[in-house]
């Protein structure tokens, strides 16, 4: 049976009242400017919402906005909370259960991540299944045994890489492994993330999507691929880089979104 939310955003869905949301959509690192490019109807800080944490990080604005991408009403969360931030696998994942509230039932997760796989280029990766390596969970506390067998919707992901095709943007597909970080990974760390099957690396998304599998929800993944992870470069990791790379790469993010939500089934 498909779970029900408690209380826990009775009055974050007070706030949002009329908005009628059919897509959820997370901006990872730098990505956040993607909202701009869109019809803006409202938006709400996290700060306005009980339960939920807002971002330290920079490049993570923390607040939910609603907009229209075509003819499709979106929840954007423009930035997350991370759990190098302090918070638990559920503080995390707050938002998750908040558009969930909403009705939300397809998110699309972006993220910036380093890339493993030495045959892909820097571009994005499709998330076709994940490691979750944080050794946390947004269940912890319940027992909520949630199957993980298709975490990824294969059926959305084929359908975003045939729009990425038709829009001649590159999208590998492969595995992300989730870090708990805030530190880079060392080469070791990135040689043994190959060995089990990585083809990414990053510090979000796999709590996410637990928490949106768990209530039944419709997972895309989409990793733009900012570096090549430590040891695969001579190049220094820096959080200012890769931000700079997610903004450099919103506008080919709206084009895809653009047309992925056109298809989106009802
Ligand atoms: N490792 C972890 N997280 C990241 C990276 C990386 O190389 N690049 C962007 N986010």
């Amino acid at each position: 049976m498909r779970p029900t939310l408690d209380r826990e955003f009775a009055s974050f869905a007070a706030h949002c009242e009329g908005w009628r949301p059919r897509f959820g959509l997370v901006l990872g690192s730098g990505l956040g400017p993607l909202v701009d490019r869109f019809e803006v109807l409202d938006e709400v800080p996290y700060s306005n919402v009980g339960g939920m944490a807002a971002s330290t990080v920079p490049g993570h604005a923390g607040r939910f906005v609603r907009v229209k991408i075509g003819s499709v009403e979106t929840i954007v969360a423009q930035g997350r909370v991370h759990l190098y931030e302090g918070h638990s696998g559920r503080r995390a994942t707050a938002h998750i259960r908040a558009m969930a509230s909403l009705g939300v039932e397809t998110v699309l997760l972006t993220n910036a991540a380093g890339a493993i796989n030495r045959d892909f280029s820097l571009s994005w990766m499709a998330i076709t299944d994940h490691l979750n390596l944080t050794g946390a969970s947004p269940l912890t506390g319940s027992s909520r045994f949630c199957d993980m067998g298709e975490a990824y919707d294969p059926t959305l992901r084929a359908l975003l890489l045939r729009v990425a095709r038709e829009q001649e943007i590159v999208v590998s597909e492969g595995v992300y492994a989730g870090m708990s970080g805030p530190q880079y990974e060392t080469p070791a760390e990135v040689r043994m993330l190959a060995l089990l099957g990585a083809d990414a690396v990053g510090m979000s998304t796999v709590l996410e999507t637990i928490q949106a599998r768990a209530l039944w929800m419709r997972v895309i993944g989409l990793s733009l691929l900012t570096n090549w992870a430590a040891g695969l470069s001579d190049d220094i990791l820096d959080h200012e880089d890769v931000m700079a790379r997610g903004k450099a790469a919103v506008s080919q993010l709206e084009r895809l979104l653009v047309a992925l939500v056109g298809h989106l089934p009802k």
